[in-house]
């Protein structure tokens, strides 16, 4: 299948590691020009791998958002935009600290929002295409509960993909979301070895996904192939929740 995604700028948050690295990789293969941003300084290396260019910065500064357009907009604009980067902060509500539950909406949900609107336009001139990385947890809670700020910042970017989709219909932007079930990152090292093989009988599969089989979807939501597919949140996780 022809993706046609040659030279069209691919903005991915969160690439320095796990998934959004996947991202980079594939998008790169495809013959599509990179721009990662990431806090953590490593994401040169992930960038220089694949012949791309990268931001390093902390998403939960508002200001952040506005340098990541300028430097999209000096390189012709914006074709492609995958909010990716995520935290998260586990912890029982009653002992859920105000700064925990900030940092994790500022990230996960807000962060995401800044960069869509500030690549708008550069989205909207160029019939560009938004992907979030949501998760399971954007339809449902946790598997054992005790998570709440990571919860509701992702259904607050399930939300975000309806409403932004409803709009880029008009102006020209597809935004869809992808919902992971558990991906063999850093991140699931938040729970112990036995914690982990009890998630995996869950799932139908029996096993978790590798970062590039999201990536693979993401090619897909960013190509024209998926072109009237809007406002989506689409799992993928092996069995674990089916909607
Ligand atoms: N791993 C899973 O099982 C899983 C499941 C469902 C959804 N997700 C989602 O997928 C996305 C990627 O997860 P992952 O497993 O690759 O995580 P990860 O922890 O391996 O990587 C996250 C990346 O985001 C970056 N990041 C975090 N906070 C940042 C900030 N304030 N500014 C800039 N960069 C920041 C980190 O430095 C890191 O490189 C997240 O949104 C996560 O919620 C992951």
């Amino acid at each position: 299948m022809k993706l046609n995604l040659e030279d069209r700028l691919t903005v991915i948050t969160g690439a320095a590691r796990g998934i959004g690295a996947a991202f980079a990789e594939a998008f790169a293969a495809e013959g599509a020009r990179i721009l990662l941003v990431d806090r953590d300084a490593a994401v040169g290396d992930v960038a220089g791998a694949s012949g791309g260019e990268s931001l390093v910065g902390d998403l939960s500064d508002p200001a952040f958002a506005g340098s990541i357009a300028d430097r999209a907009a000096e390189l012709g604009g914006a074709d492609i935009l995958i909010n990716n980067a995520g935290i998260s902060r586990p912890a029982p509500l009653p002992g859920t600290a105000d700064g925990d539950w900030e940092e994790v909406m500022d990230v996960n949900a807000n962060a995401a929002f800044r960069l869509t609107r500030s690549l708008w336009e550069q989205l909207s001139a160029r019939s560009g295409a938004v992907i979030n990385i949501a998760s399971f947890a954007a339809k449902r809670s946790t598997l054992f509960g005790g998570n709440a700020s990571y919860v509701a910042s992702k259904h607050a970017i399930a939300g975000l993909t309806r409403a932004a989709a409803f709009e880029g219909a008009a102006a020209g932007v597809r935004v869809n979301a992808i919902a992971p079930g558990v991906v063999a990152t850093e991140m699931i090292k938040l729970h112990d070895g036995p914690t982990r093989e009890k998630i995996k009988s869950f799932i139908p599969q029996k096993r978790f996904a590798d970062p590039g089989e999201i990536a693979d979807l993401a090619l897909f939501l960013a190509s024209d192939r998926s072109r009237h597919i809007c406002g989506e949140v689409i799992n993928i996780n092996g069995g674990l929740t089916m909607d």
